[in-house]
This record gives structure tokens, C-alpha cells and sequence, in this order.
């Protein structure tokens, strides 16, 4: 039987590695993108089944290199993972157009070229993409002027894509994580943005990168086969939660005090 393929970018750490360990897990050989090439070569000396695309997803040549190189090593492609990403966090005074771009190029400009670069060989398996946004694209918050107006793009991106390539036979679909314990997030979540979250998210704690994967690989497999242009939030409940969470735990905490 033909081995299933899937492209996950930012594959070198994080929810990306994690994704990519979920399907080699279920029989899936998978190409890994990822700009850091030391931490590539590091995370598929032990893994099997992998291909490695030191590449930078927001750069157009580049892109065409790693979906040439994909294609010639597995002849198909039935899965694209837009993970790879990067956050700056600070106030809107002092973004610069620099930070900015470096935001947008690779959270949105890269998510738009890797999804128009494996359209040809998506079509021909009927395969899927999923986007990884995140709840910064889904509710707007101090800080994050660039990395959520990314992210935001990104959901709506993801729609225009599944009403376009439907009719292919692919589907398109983005998962908004809530806050996971990786580098990216500990770089920008002081002490303070930790404490904050815990007490906004219903489940009252941080999701870990397998609670990711799973949902990714699902959206990404035959089991969501019904399922394109949807936005899931795995985040613990953090968005489908208003005003006084924080006053309820208060209550509880004095009551079983
Ligand atoms: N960790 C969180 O709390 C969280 C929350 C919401 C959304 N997300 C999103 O999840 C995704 C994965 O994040 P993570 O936390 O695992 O981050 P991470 O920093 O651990 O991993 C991201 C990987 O992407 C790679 N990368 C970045 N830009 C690239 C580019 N232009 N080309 C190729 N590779 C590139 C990095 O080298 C890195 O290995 C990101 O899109 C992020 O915005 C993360």
C-alpha cells in the first residue's frame, strides 16, 4: 500500500515535531520544513520515515524547492500542515514596519504560498490543509498587534481557500491554539501573561503540543472528510468564555478554604 505524505512546516520543535510524531505514529511518511537547520537535523536523526526541507516557508523559491523535493521523494502529497510560525509581542507605539514584516511574512505570507504551492498534488489526492492560527487570531488582546492581525488573516484565509479548492476535492481547514508550553511562548509570556491565562481558560491550564497534534492530524485525515473551512479552538475553552471566570474561582477557593 501506498504510504500517506504529509508537509509539516516549523517541524524541527514544538507543536510542529509534535505533529509530525503523530503521523509517523499512524504510517504516514512526512516531510519536515523548518529555517533552523541545526534543530532540523537534530529532531529527524532519530525519526524514520522523514524528510528534511531546511527551507524558509515564506520565501517563493524556496517553497517551490521543498514541494519539488517532497514530490520526488514520496510522489504525493495528502497532507500540508501550515504550523511554522513566529510571535514579537509589544505595544502598538513601537512596532516597527520591520517587525511587522517579519510577523506577516512568515505567519501569513508563508501559509499563503505553501497552500498555493501544493494545490496540483493536493488535488490529485484529494488531500487537506490545515492552518495553525491561534486564539490571537480569534480575540483581539494587548501586544499583539502584528501576531493577531496574522493570525486573524490567517482563519479568514483558510475560508477562502476551502471555497475555492472544494470543488478539487480538498479541504481546508485551521486549528487556533490556546497557549502550549513551547519556545515560542515562552519567549513572549512573562509571568504575568501566564497567571492571566490560566485564570481566562476554563480548564485552568496551559494545552500541551500532543493535545494539538491530535486535532491537526484529525482535520487532516479521512476521518474529517466531511469537514472544510472550519476554525477549531483547542484551548482549554479560553474563547468560548466571557467576563468572570476569575470571580468564580475566587468563590470556589474561599469556599473550600
Ligand atoms: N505555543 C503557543 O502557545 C501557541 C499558541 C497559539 C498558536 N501557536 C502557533 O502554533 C504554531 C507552532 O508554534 P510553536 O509554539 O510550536 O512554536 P516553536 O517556536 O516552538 O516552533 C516553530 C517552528 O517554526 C520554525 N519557523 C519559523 N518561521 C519559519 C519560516 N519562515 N520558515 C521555516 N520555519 C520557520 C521555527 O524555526 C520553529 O522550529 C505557530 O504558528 C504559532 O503561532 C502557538
Amino acid at each position: 500500500m501506498t504510504q500517506n505524505c504529509a508537509i509539516v512546516t516549523g517541524a524541527a520543535r514544538g507543536i510542529g515535531l509534535a505533529t509530525t510524531d503523530l503521523f509517523l505514529e499512524l504510517g504516514w511518511q512526512v516531510a519536515m520544513l523548518d529555517w533552523d537547520e541545526a534543530e532540523l537535523k537534530a529532531a529527524a536523526e532519530s525519526r524514520t520515515g522523514v524528510l528534511t526541507l531546511p527551507y524558509d516557508m515564506s520565501d517563493p523559491a524556496q517553497v517551490t524547492t521543498a514541494v519539488g523535493e517532497t514530490l520526488a521523494w514520496s510522489g504525493r502529497i495528502d497532507a500540508l500542515i501550515n504550523n511554522a510560525g513566529v510571535a514579537e509581542f509589544g505595544p502598538i507605539r513601537d512596532c516597527s514596519h520591520a517587525q511587522w514584516r517579519r510577523v506577516m511574512d512568515t505567519n501569513l505570507d508563508g501559509t499563503f504560498l505553501c497552500s498555493q504551492a501544493c494545490i496540483e498534488p493536493l488535488a490529485a489526492t484529494k488531500g487537506a490543509i490545515v492552518n495553525i492560527a491561534s486564539i490571537s487570531g480569534l480575540r483581539a488582546s494587548t501586544l499583539r498587534v502584528a501576531y493577531g492581525t496574522s493570525k486573524a488573516a490567517v482563519i479568514h484565509m483558510t475560508k477562502q481557500y476551502a471555497a475555492e479548492l472544494g470543488e478539487q476535492g480538498i479541504r481546508v481547514n485551521c486549528v487556533a491554539p490556546g497557549p502550549v508550553r513551547t519556545k515560542l511562548a515562552m519567549a513572549v509570556h512573562s509571568p504575568e501573561i501566564i497567571a492571566a491565562y490560566h485564570d481566562a481558560i476554563p480548564l485552568n491550564r496551559y494545552g500541551s503540543e500532543r493535545e494539538l497534534a491530535e486535532a491537526i492530524v484529525f482535520l487532516a485525515s479521512d476521518k474529517a472528510s466531511y469537514i472544510t473551512g472550519q476554525v477549531l479552538a483547542v484551548d482549554g475553552g479560553f474563547d468560548s468564555t466571557g467576563v468572570g471566570l476569575p470571580a468564580l474561582r475566587s468563590v470556589v477557593e474561599a469556599e473550600t478554604a
